[in-house]
């Protein structure tokens, strides 16, 4: 840490993160008049660089409305009412239009970060890149503060209330002591493999693949961009898998009709991500409200990962909005319990969806006839395309 010299500035909120959930809720909160600065490790480039979600669910594309951010995702976002899921050699689709009345519509994570940051720097709000050795203090009194290190020199941010949008790996967890959280998890044996390639999608409307040789995904961001992934081993390094050996496994899982319309080119970037179930409670510890991915993790089969991110910023948007407005701390002491309520039913969906695509190492002729039956039920069952078609479109605030 550098000098003891400390440069000290004094705003409402102070937000920890400049991912999605962290520059949403500046925003929002701007629109009400409502003061924040965002603390970000990282630079602006390296957010922008890492390609994550791209389902948007209608609650998520009404707050980017709210926050006025929405205008190049309704320009250039692709409205999807509905996907298909494949099995062996059966495909079927799910009507999202026909059972909800909502689509989701197909726009990356990164491109939502980039309108953020574009609506954060016309309105002049602070944003912080680079910072160091963020440290909370007083979050369980009146007078919450926020200390860390830029460019050598220490600083602190005096602040009504902290938002720990730090995502997984962040600090802002770490703050509630020990005995005062609750952490429940569960690790999937296996891991996506990811890969983005200046192609058209293979077919317009995204396809999630059970095949004996485990899952696989069909997805896109734009006419001429698609993203894929393939379940992998744990084990395996994005160095280990080449273009080739992508294709042609993607082509093995997916049904033969789509393999054979598969257009394949260089990947631009390749990663692997792990699957992880993850839940923190409470979600808030006096004046310290988590956000996002700093208080849970899904499985992204689904989508739902930036989408509950969402979620938890709607609720801490209105609950710091009234207090601010009226006064009346009701919302924040509900926080908690308001966002974990719909966490808790976010998470259940990605593990069902996650459990019935993917292949396990330990399944037995039981299990795969489970899965089988599952999945013959949601193709001939209305009723279960409609609760899948509920959760996928997103629940309601
Ligand atoms: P993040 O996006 O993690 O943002 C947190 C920010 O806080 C980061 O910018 C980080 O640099 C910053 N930060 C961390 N520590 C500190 C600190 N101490 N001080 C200051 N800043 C800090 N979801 C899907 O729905 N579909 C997907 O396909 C999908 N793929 C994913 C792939 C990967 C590899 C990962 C990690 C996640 C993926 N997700 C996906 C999940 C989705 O991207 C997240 O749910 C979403 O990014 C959550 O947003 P967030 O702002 O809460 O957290
Ligand atoms: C994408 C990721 C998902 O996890 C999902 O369920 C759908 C789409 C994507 O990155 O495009």
């Amino acid at each position: 840490m550098g000098p003891v010299e400390e440069c000290c500035v004094k705003t409402q909120v102070a937000i920890i993160g400049g991912g999605p959930s962290g520059l949403l809720l500046a925003q929002l909160l701007q629109t009400r008049g409502i003061d924040s600065v965002v603390l970000e490790r990282k630079t602006k480039a390296h957010v922008l660089s890492r390609i994550r979600a791209g389902v948007l669910e209608r609650g998520l594309v009404g707050l980017l409305e709210e926050a006025g951010c929405a205008d190049r995702l309704h320009a250039e976002g692709f409205t999807h009412d509905g996907t298909l899921l494949s099995y062996g050699d059966e495909m079927f689709r799910v009507d999202f239009a026909a059972h909800t009345g909502t689509p989701v519509v197909v726009y990356g994570q990164t491109e939502v970060t980039r309108d953020l940051y574009a609506a954060r720097e016309a309105s002049g709000g602070p944003i912080a890149f680079e910072v160091e050795d963020v440290r909370i203090e007083g979050a369980d009194g009146p007078t919450p503060s926020v200390i860390y290190s830029q460019g050598g020199q220490m600083r602190r941010v005096d602040c009504d209330f902290i938002a720990g949008c730090d995502g997984f790996h962040g600090v802002s967890r770490q703050a509630i002591p020990l005995d005062q959280r609750q952490e429940y998890e569960k690790v999937y044996p296996f891991g996506w493999l990811g890969i983005l390639s200046e192609t058209p999608p293979v077919n317009d409307e995204l396809i999630y693949a059970n095949s004996e040789r485990g899952f696989a995904l069909c997805s896109m961001r734009n006419a001429n961009l698609s993203r894929y992934y393939i379940q992998c081993s744990l084990s395996d390094s994005p160095e280990d898998w080449t273009d080739e050996g992508f294709w042609e496994e993607l082509k093995r899982r997916i049904p033969a009709d789509q393999a054979a319309k598969l257009v394949t080119g260089p990947s631009i970037e390749k990663s692997i991500a792990p699957l992880r179930s993850f839940v923190c409670a409470p979600m808030r510890w006096g004046r310290l409200f988590l956000c996002g991915d700093a208080a849970h993790i899904v499985p992204p089969t689904g989508a739902k990962g930036l989408n509950t991110a969402a979620s938890d910023v709607h609720y801490l948007h209105r609950a710091l909005t009234r207090f601010y407005e009226t006064g009346e701390s009701d919302g924040i002491e509900s926080y908690s319990t308001d966002a974990l309520a719909r966490v808790w039913k976010t998470q259940r969906f990605s593990w069902w969806f996650s459990s019935l695509m993917h292949r396990y190492p330990d399944q037995s002729a039981f299990d795969l006839h489970m899965q089988v039956a599952e999945l013959e039920h949601l193709r001939s069952n209305q009723a279960a395309q409609k609760a899948m078609a509920e959760n996928y479109v997103g629940l309601p605030y």
